[in-house]
Protein backbone atom coordinates (compact mmCIF):
# COMPACT_ATOMS: atom_id res chain seq x y z
CA UNK A 1 0.00 0.00 0.00
CA UNK A 2 1.60 3.24 -1.49
CA UNK A 3 1.59 6.72 0.38
CA UNK A 4 -1.82 7.23 -1.54
CA UNK A 5 -3.68 4.53 0.04
CA UNK A 6 -2.19 5.52 3.53
CA UNK A 7 -3.71 8.81 3.31
CA UNK A 8 -7.22 7.74 1.66
CA UNK A 9 -6.87 5.20 4.92
CA UNK A 10 -6.59 8.19 7.08
CA UNK A 11 -9.10 10.02 6.34
CA UNK A 12 -11.45 7.25 6.05
CA UNK A 13 -11.31 5.98 9.15
CA UNK A 14 -12.36 9.47 10.99
CA UNK A 15 -15.67 8.84 9.77
CA UNK A 16 -16.32 5.22 10.40
CA UNK A 17 -18.82 4.68 13.88
CA UNK A 18 -16.73 2.10 15.57
CA UNK A 19 -13.57 4.56 15.60
CA UNK A 20 -12.93 7.60 18.30
CA UNK A 21 -9.99 9.96 18.17
CA UNK A 22 -8.73 11.13 21.46
CA UNK A 23 -12.02 11.01 22.74
CA UNK A 24 -12.21 12.34 26.01
CA UNK A 25 -15.76 13.30 25.92
CA UNK A 26 -16.02 9.55 26.60
CA UNK A 27 -14.00 8.60 29.68
CA UNK A 28 -16.15 7.08 32.11
CA UNK A 29 -18.78 6.24 29.31
CA UNK A 30 -17.94 3.40 27.11
CA UNK A 31 -20.25 0.99 28.51
CA UNK A 32 -23.20 3.28 28.13
CA UNK A 33 -22.69 5.42 25.29
CA UNK A 34 -20.56 3.16 23.14
CA UNK A 35 -21.41 -0.65 23.46
CA UNK A 36 -24.79 -0.13 25.44
CA UNK A 37 -24.26 -2.73 27.92
CA UNK A 38 -22.07 -3.39 30.83
CA UNK A 39 -19.80 -6.24 29.59
CA UNK A 40 -16.32 -6.05 30.28
CA UNK A 41 -14.06 -4.08 28.44
CA UNK A 42 -10.72 -5.66 26.96
CA UNK A 43 -8.02 -3.28 25.45
CA UNK A 44 -5.34 -4.01 22.99
CA UNK A 45 -2.56 -1.73 23.03
CA UNK A 46 -0.86 -0.74 20.04
CA UNK A 47 -3.28 -2.81 18.22
CA UNK A 48 -1.82 -2.07 14.61
CA UNK A 49 -4.25 -3.44 12.32
CA UNK A 50 -6.48 -5.00 14.91
CA UNK A 51 -6.36 -8.73 14.45
CA UNK A 52 -6.62 -9.22 18.45
CA UNK A 53 -9.18 -7.00 19.15
CA UNK A 54 -11.56 -8.64 16.44
CA UNK A 55 -10.32 -12.12 16.22
CA UNK A 56 -10.96 -11.93 20.08
CA UNK A 57 -14.26 -9.96 19.63
CA UNK A 58 -15.41 -12.80 17.23
CA UNK A 59 -14.57 -15.49 20.34
CA UNK A 60 -15.83 -13.61 22.59
CA UNK A 61 -19.52 -12.07 22.12
CA UNK A 62 -20.32 -11.11 25.42
CA UNK A 63 -16.81 -8.59 26.14
CA UNK A 64 -16.04 -5.67 24.66
CA UNK A 65 -13.16 -4.55 22.58
CA UNK A 66 -10.92 -1.09 21.87
CA UNK A 67 -7.61 -1.01 20.17
CA UNK A 68 -5.78 1.64 20.29
CA UNK A 69 -3.16 2.97 18.28
CA UNK A 70 -1.72 6.10 17.24
CA UNK A 71 -1.76 5.39 13.67
CA UNK A 72 -5.18 5.56 12.00
CA UNK A 73 -4.48 4.20 8.18
CA UNK A 74 -3.63 0.69 10.63
CA UNK A 75 -6.78 0.44 12.51
CA UNK A 76 -8.88 0.96 9.25
CA UNK A 77 -8.10 -2.29 8.47
CA UNK A 78 -10.01 -3.64 11.89
CA UNK A 79 -11.97 -1.39 12.01
CA UNK A 80 -13.70 -1.71 8.29
CA UNK A 81 -13.77 -5.73 9.26
CA UNK A 82 -15.68 -5.11 12.14
CA UNK A 83 -18.23 -2.69 10.43
CA UNK A 84 -18.76 -5.05 7.20
CA UNK A 85 -19.43 -8.34 9.65
CA UNK A 86 -21.46 -5.98 12.46
CA UNK A 87 -18.93 -6.67 14.95
CA UNK A 88 -21.27 -4.71 17.66
CA UNK A 89 -18.95 -5.28 20.14
CA UNK A 90 -15.93 -3.71 18.88
CA UNK A 91 -14.18 0.05 18.75
CA UNK A 92 -11.19 1.65 17.75
CA UNK A 93 -10.04 4.33 19.60
CA UNK A 94 -7.11 6.58 17.72
CA UNK A 95 -4.45 8.09 21.25
CA UNK A 96 -0.95 8.03 22.30
CA UNK A 97 -0.71 5.56 25.05
CA UNK A 98 1.27 7.77 27.23
CA UNK A 99 -2.01 9.64 27.97
CA UNK A 100 -4.23 7.00 28.24
CA UNK A 101 -5.58 8.05 31.73
CA UNK A 102 -6.77 11.22 30.10
CA UNK A 103 -9.20 9.17 28.03
CA UNK A 104 -10.21 6.11 30.17
CA UNK A 105 -11.84 6.39 33.90
CA UNK A 106 -10.49 4.66 36.72
CA UNK A 107 -12.02 0.92 36.81
CA UNK A 108 -13.29 1.26 33.04
CA UNK A 109 -11.05 -1.39 32.30
CA UNK A 110 -10.88 -5.69 32.62
CA UNK A 111 -7.87 -6.86 30.77
CA UNK A 112 -5.18 -5.81 27.99
CA UNK A 113 -3.74 -7.41 25.20
CA UNK A 114 -0.33 -5.95 23.49
CA UNK A 115 0.56 -7.74 20.41
CA UNK A 116 4.28 -7.82 19.16
CA UNK A 117 5.13 -4.11 20.59
CA UNK A 118 8.16 -2.17 19.05
CA UNK A 119 10.79 -3.84 21.07
CA UNK A 120 12.66 -0.37 21.60
CA UNK A 121 16.08 -1.96 23.13
CA UNK A 122 17.74 1.30 23.26
CA UNK A 123 14.89 3.31 24.95
CA UNK A 124 13.26 1.67 28.26
CA UNK A 125 10.87 4.79 28.74
CA UNK A 126 9.15 3.85 25.39
CA UNK A 127 8.75 0.05 26.30
CA UNK A 128 5.06 -0.77 27.13
CA UNK A 129 5.94 -2.87 29.78
CA UNK A 130 7.51 -0.29 31.79
CA UNK A 131 6.71 0.34 35.47
CA UNK A 132 5.85 4.12 34.44
CA UNK A 133 3.21 2.62 31.89
CA UNK A 134 2.00 -0.38 34.13
CA UNK A 135 0.94 2.60 36.55
CA UNK A 136 -0.79 4.36 33.99
CA UNK A 137 -2.86 1.38 32.95
CA UNK A 138 -3.48 0.72 36.88
CA UNK A 139 -4.96 3.80 36.87
CA UNK A 140 -8.40 3.02 33.90
CA UNK A 141 -8.22 -0.80 35.62
CA UNK A 142 -9.97 -2.87 38.20
CA UNK A 143 -8.37 -4.62 40.83
CA UNK A 144 -6.73 -7.65 39.26
CA UNK A 145 -7.16 -7.22 36.01
CA UNK A 146 -5.08 -9.11 33.82
CA UNK A 147 -2.28 -7.97 31.16
CA UNK A 148 -1.92 -10.69 28.36
CA UNK A 149 1.72 -10.03 26.00
CA UNK A 150 2.17 -11.73 22.83
CA UNK A 151 5.50 -11.17 21.55
CA UNK A 152 8.81 -12.29 19.29
CA UNK A 153 11.54 -10.32 20.87
CA UNK A 154 13.47 -12.60 23.98
CA UNK A 155 14.81 -8.95 25.23
CA UNK A 156 11.52 -7.64 25.85
CA UNK A 157 10.10 -10.81 26.88
CA UNK A 158 12.79 -11.20 29.52
CA UNK A 159 12.51 -7.84 30.19
CA UNK A 160 8.83 -7.56 31.02
CA UNK A 161 9.72 -11.06 32.98
CA UNK A 162 12.50 -8.87 35.28
CA UNK A 163 9.50 -5.86 36.03
CA UNK A 164 7.00 -8.58 37.16
CA UNK A 165 9.65 -9.68 39.47
CA UNK A 166 10.23 -6.65 40.74
CA UNK A 167 7.04 -5.60 41.09
CA UNK A 168 6.37 -9.11 42.37
CA UNK A 169 3.33 -9.34 40.05
CA UNK A 170 1.52 -12.94 39.50
CA UNK A 171 1.99 -14.83 36.84
CA UNK A 172 -0.79 -16.86 35.39
CA UNK A 173 0.93 -17.80 31.74
CA UNK A 174 4.40 -17.94 30.65
CA UNK A 175 5.68 -19.69 27.38
CA UNK A 176 9.16 -18.90 25.42
CA UNK A 177 7.64 -20.94 22.26
CA UNK A 178 3.95 -21.30 21.92
CA UNK A 179 3.55 -23.48 19.47
CA UNK A 180 5.56 -25.79 21.42
CA UNK A 181 3.14 -25.48 23.99
CA UNK A 182 0.78 -28.84 24.39
CA UNK A 183 -2.47 -26.62 25.84
CA UNK A 184 -2.37 -23.65 23.90
CA UNK A 185 -5.22 -21.66 24.21
CA UNK A 186 -6.63 -21.41 20.85
CA UNK A 187 -6.96 -17.97 20.54
CA UNK A 188 -3.26 -17.71 21.14
CA UNK A 189 -2.45 -19.99 17.87
CA UNK A 190 -4.93 -18.99 15.29
CA UNK A 191 -5.34 -15.12 15.89
CA UNK A 192 -1.48 -14.07 14.21
CA UNK A 193 -1.15 -10.20 13.76
CA UNK A 194 0.80 -8.67 10.92
CA UNK A 195 3.65 -9.12 12.99
CA UNK A 196 3.36 -11.70 14.18
CA UNK A 197 3.18 -13.49 10.28
CA UNK A 198 6.12 -11.62 9.93
CA UNK A 199 8.41 -12.69 12.47
CA UNK A 200 7.14 -16.60 12.05
CA UNK A 201 8.70 -15.95 8.21
CA UNK A 202 11.94 -15.41 10.29
CA UNK A 203 11.65 -18.65 12.45
CA UNK A 204 11.52 -16.79 15.49
CA UNK A 205 10.27 -18.22 18.70
CA UNK A 206 6.75 -16.69 19.69
CA UNK A 207 6.45 -15.42 23.59
CA UNK A 208 3.58 -15.37 25.69
CA UNK A 209 3.08 -13.97 29.14
CA UNK A 210 -0.36 -13.03 31.05
CA UNK A 211 -0.03 -11.86 34.34
CA UNK A 212 -1.76 -9.63 36.95
CA UNK A 213 -1.28 -6.01 36.94
C1 LIG B 1 5.27 -3.28 15.75
S1 LIG B 1 3.66 -2.60 15.58
C2 LIG B 1 2.62 -3.95 16.13
C3 LIG B 1 1.21 -3.81 15.68
C4 LIG B 1 0.31 -5.02 15.94
N1 LIG B 1 0.09 -5.22 17.36
C5 LIG B 1 0.85 -6.27 15.30
O1 LIG B 1 1.24 -7.19 16.03
O2 LIG B 1 0.85 -6.35 14.08
C6 LIG B 1 3.62 -1.49 16.93
C7 LIG B 1 2.40 -0.55 16.93
O3 LIG B 1 2.42 0.22 18.14
C8 LIG B 1 1.96 1.50 17.87
N2 LIG B 1 2.46 2.34 18.98
C9 LIG B 1 3.72 2.34 19.48
N3 LIG B 1 3.81 3.19 20.52
C10 LIG B 1 2.58 3.73 20.68
C11 LIG B 1 2.04 4.68 21.60
N4 LIG B 1 2.79 5.23 22.56
N5 LIG B 1 0.74 5.01 21.48
C12 LIG B 1 -0.04 4.45 20.52
N6 LIG B 1 0.42 3.55 19.62
C13 LIG B 1 1.71 3.19 19.71
C14 LIG B 1 2.50 1.83 16.49
O4 LIG B 1 1.75 2.84 15.86
C15 LIG B 1 2.37 0.47 15.79
O5 LIG B 1 1.15 0.34 15.09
Amino acid sequence: MGQKGKLQKFAEVTAFENCYEYAKELKGKWSSDVFKNNNPITVELACGKGEYTVGLATRFANRNFIGIDVKGNRIWQGAKYALENNLTNVAFHRLMIGNIEEYFAKDEIDEFWITFPDPQHAKERKRLTNPMFLNHYRKISKAGTTMNLKCDSTRFYTYTKEIIASQNLEILQDSDDIYAWDDIPEHLANIQTFYEKMWLKEGKKIKFLRYVL
